[in-house]
C-alpha cells in the first residue's frame, strides 16, 4: 500500500493531509493492512484531552509478539532477526534468525510462566545490552506481563524505587556486565535494592562475565539451565488494544520518576510505521541503533518497530570509545549498517577524536544517518553529514520522547530536504501547536512558542502508573486540549520545526533526561548540606552539564570543600547514578530567591554560564545581594 512507505515530498503532504482530516480511517487503513490482529478493533479513537483518557483500536485483541516474530517464521524463519556485536571486538558476533528468535522467546517466556508470573504482572529487567534483553522484553510482551526496563546505569536506591513503584514480583538480571574495559556487578547492585524490595519473589541471573555472585537460595536461580528444559514454543496470550505492554520510567521536574505506561496496539502500529518510512528500511538492510534498550529509543527503534518490520537490528553491547574511538566505524563497516541512528552527545564525543579513526573503515554502506535525544548543534550535524554521511546520507534528526513512543518530528530521508539543527515537518498523524505564555497557539510561521500536540497519536502514553492525576496534571493542564511536551521550540519561514530545549526543570545531560529535583534532594540528605540548586550549563560533548549551588549548614564550614565535592558525587552516584553527577558545585551563602521563596533558576542558569550580562531585574528578589557574591565566585 502507498501509503506505508512515504517516497517522494509530494506523497508527505498528501499522506500528511489526510491523516489530519481524517485520522480515523488513515490509521484503520495502516492498522488493517500491515499487522496481525487476532480481533479487530470496534472503534478506532476514543478521546478526551480533560480525563485525560485516550483508547486507540478499541476492542482489538492482539499479541505483538506475533507481529514481531511468529507472522515472519514462514518468510524469514531465516532471516537474521537480531544482531549480536559483543563489547569486546574478538568475540564473535552473533546472528539470531528470526526462528531461532521465537524460540528463545517462547523458552523464556515459560520459564517466567513457572515461576508464576501472570497476564498484567509486572517483570523488572535490569540487563546489560546482551541479546537475553530483547528476550526478556519479548517473553514479557508473549504472556501479556509487562515489563520494566531499567537502564542497567542506576543504582540500587533508583532500582529499588522503581521496582517497588510498579510492584514487580520477578527480576532479570546478569551476574555483571561490561562497559570497556570495565566490568560492572550488576547482581551486586540487584542485591543491595532487593533489601527494599519485599515484593520480589524470584531473581533470574544471565551469566555473562563469569563473575562470582551470591546466590540466595529460594530467590535467586541461574537462567540458562532453566532455559534448557523450557518447552520451546509458548501461546501468545491474547491482548486487548488497551491493555498494557510496559512501563518505563523517566525524570520528571519533581518527585519520583514517572512509570509512562505504553499499551499494545497504538504503540505497534505507531512504531512500526514511523520505523519503516523515517529509516526507509527495506527488506535486506542491516540497521542499527545504538541506543540501551534501558531507554524509549531501545525499546521502540531496536525493538519493537524493527522486528515487527521484519528487519535485521544490531544490539550492539560496547561503548563508543573500546578499545578505540574508532568502534562505531569498524562496526558500521564489518555488517555493512545501512541505517544508523545515535546520539547528538556521541556525535560530538567522537568529533573531538582524529578523524583518522574515521578515515580507517568503509563507510559506504550507509544510507540514512539519525540523531536523537537532545537538540544537535550546527559544528557536529556537519562533521556527521561530512565524515559519516560523505553528503551521502540524509540525517533524520527525529524529536520525540519518553511518553511519545514514537518518533513525532522528524524528516523522512530521500523526501524532505534537510536543514541542520532543525527536526523539520511533522510526522504522519502529529499536529503540533507552538503556544504563548497566556496559553494561546501562535499560528503563522516564523514564531517561537512552548511546543504541545493537539490530537492524539496511537504511541502516546497513556498514564502514569498508579498516578493518573500526575499524568494529567504534567501534561494536559498546563494548555487546554493539548498535550504539553515541556520543549520550546521555533517554527521557521517554510514551517520546519526547530527543538529549542526543556523549559521546566529537566536537563538532558548526554541525552538522559534528568530533573533537577531528585539530584537536589539527594545532595540535601548530606549532612553537612542545607541547601541545593542545580541547574545546566552548556558543554561541547554532554551538551549539558550539571552546576550545582550549594548552601552548608553551620555544622558543615569548617569541612574541606574538595572532599565535599567528592562526596556529595558519590551521594548521587548512589542514590541515582554516575548520570547524575555534578561536573561543578560552587559552595554559597545563599541562592536567589522570589519574594515567595522560590528558587530564580533563571538567574543561576546565567552565571552557570558565564552569561551574566542582562541578569534583568534582580531587586525583586528576597535576597538580591546574594547574585553577587555568588558571581564573583563563579567556577
Ligand atoms: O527535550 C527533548 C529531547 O529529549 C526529551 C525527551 O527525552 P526522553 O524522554 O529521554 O526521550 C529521548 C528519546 C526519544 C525531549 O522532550 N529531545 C529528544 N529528541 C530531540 C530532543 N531535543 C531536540 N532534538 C531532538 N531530536
Amino acid at each position: 500500500m502507498s501509503n506505508y512507505h512515504i517516497k517522494h515530498l509530494e506523497e508527505y503532504f498528501q499522506v500528511y493531509r489526510k491523516s489530519v482530516r481524517e485520522p480515523e480511517s488513515f490509521w484503520e487503513e495502516i492498522a488493517e493492512e500491515h499487522f496481525v490482529w487476532r480481533k479487530k478493533w470496534d472503534n478506532v479513537l476514543d478521546w478526551d484531552f480533560t480525563k485525560p483518557e485516550i483508547k486507540w483500536f478499541k476492542n482489538a485483541k492482539l499479541n505483538i509478539t506475533e507481529n514481531c516474530l511468529d507472522r515472519h517464521l514462514p518468510t524469514r524463519g531465516d532471516k537474521t532477526a537480531i544482531l549480536f556485536e559483543p563489547n569486546d571486538p574478538e568475540e564473535q558476533t552473533e546472528h539470531i534468525t528470526y526462528k531461532q528468535l521465537h524460540e528463545r522467546v517462547s523458552r523464556m517466556a515459560n520459564v517466567f510462566k513457572d515461576h508464576g508470573v501472570q497476564k498484567g504482572d509486572r517483570v523488572c529487567i535490569y540487563l546489560p545490552m546482551i541479546p537475553e534483553l530483547a528476550v526478556a522484553v519479548l517473553a514479557c510482551a508473549r504472556i501479556g506481563a509487562i515489563h520494566s526496563v531499567v537502564f542497567a546505569g542506576f543504582s540500587a536506591i533508583a532500582l529499588a524505587t522503581r521496582i517497588n513503584d510498579s510492584d514487580c514480583k520477578l527480576v532479570v538480571t546478569s551476574d555483571g556486565s561490561y562497559r570497556g574495559n570495565k566490568t560492572i556487578n550488576l547482581k551486586g547492585i540487584v542485591d543491595a535494592a532487593l533489601e527494599d524490595c519485599p515484593g520480589v519473589e524470584h531473581v533470574l541471573v544471565v551469566k555473562r562475565t563469569g563473575e562470582s555472585i551470591d546466590i540466595k537460595k529460594g530467590r535467586d536461580k541461574w537462567l540458562q539451565p532453566l532455559l534448557d528444559k523450557a518447552y520451546a514454543d509458548c501461546n501468545a496470550e491474547i491482548m486487548d488494544a488497551e491493555d498494557p505492554l510496559f512501563i518505563l520510567y523517566t525524570s520528571g521536574s519533581t518527585g519520583k520518576p514517572k512509570g509512562m505506561v505504553h499499551t499494545c496496539a497504538g504503540y505497534m502500529v505507531y512504531t512500526a510505521y514511523t520505523f519503516k518510512n523515517v529509516f526507509q528500511y527495506k527488506e535486506e538492510d542491516v540497521y542499527w541503533c545504538t541506543a540501551d534498550i534501558g531507554w524509549i529509543t531501545g525499546h521502540s527503534y531496536i525493538v519493537y518497530g524493527p522486528l515487527i518490520n521484519g528487519a535485521t537490528t544490531v544490539m550492539f553491547e560496547g561503548v563508543p570509545s573500546y578499545p578505540d574511538y574508532g568502534r562505531f566505524w569498524e562496526v558500521v563497516e564489518k555488517h555493512k549498517i545501512n541505517q544508523f541512528y545515535t546520539a547528538p552527545t556521541a556525535i560530538r564525543a567522537l568529533a573531538k577524536e582524529n578523524l583518522s579513526y574515521v578515515e580507517k573503515y568503509d563507510l559506504s554502506s550507509l544510507r540514512v544517518l539519525g540523531t536523537v535525544g537532545e537538540p544537535i548543534n550546527e559544528e557536529a550535524w556537519h562533521w556527521y553529514n561530512n565524515n559519516i554521511g560523505q553528503k551521502q546520507s540524509p540525517i533524520v534528526d527525529t524529536w520525540w520522547q519518553t511518553e511519545t513512543g514514537g518518533i513525532m518530528i522528524s524528516p523522512i530521508p530521500y523526501v524532505t530536504p534537510t536543514t541542520p539543527t532543525y527536526a523539520t515537518l511533522p510526522f504522519i498523524g502529529i499536529q503540533p501547536a507552538l503556544m504563548d505564555e497566556q496559553g494561546k497557539e501562535i499560528k503563522g510561521n516564523q514564531v517561537e512558542g512552548r511546543l504541545c500536540i493537539k490530537f492524539p497519536w496511537p504511541s502516546m502514553a497513556r498514564t502514569i502508573w498508579g498516578d493518573h492525576d500526575r499524568y494529567r496534571d504534567t501534561y494536559f493542564t498546563a494548555y487546554q486540549n493539548n498535550y504539553f511536551t515541556g520543549d520550546g521550540a521555533l517554527r521557521d519561514a517554510v514551517g520546519y520545526y526547530r527543538i529549542t530545549g526543556r523549559v521546566d526543570d529537566v536537563i538532558i545531560v548526554s541525552g538522559h533526561n534528568l530533573g533537577t529535583a531528585p539530584i537536589e534532594d539527594s545532595i540535601n540528605e548530606h549532612p553537612a548540606v542545607a541547601e541545593s540548586a542545580i541547574v545546566g550549563f552548556p558543554h561541547d560533548v554532554k551538551g549539558n552539564a550539571l552546576y550545582g549551588f550549594v548552601i552548608l549548614k553551620e555544622t558543615g564550614e569548617s569541612r574541606d570543600r574538595d572532599n565535599l565535592r567528592k562526596e556529595i558525587n558519590q551521594q548521587i552516584t548512589e542514590q541515582i547514578g554516575p548520570i547524575a553527577k555534578l561536573d561543578k558545585i560552587q559552595f554559597v551563602s545563599g541562592v536567589p530567591k522570589t519574594r515567595s521563596g522560590k528558587i530564580m533558576r533563571r538567574i543561576l542558569r546565567k552565571i552557570a554560564g558565564k552569561d551574566t550580562e542582562n541578569l534583568g531585574d534582580i531587586s525583586t528578589l528576597l535576597n538580591p545581594e546574594v547574585v553577587k557574591e555568588i558571581m564573583d565566585n563563579a567556577l
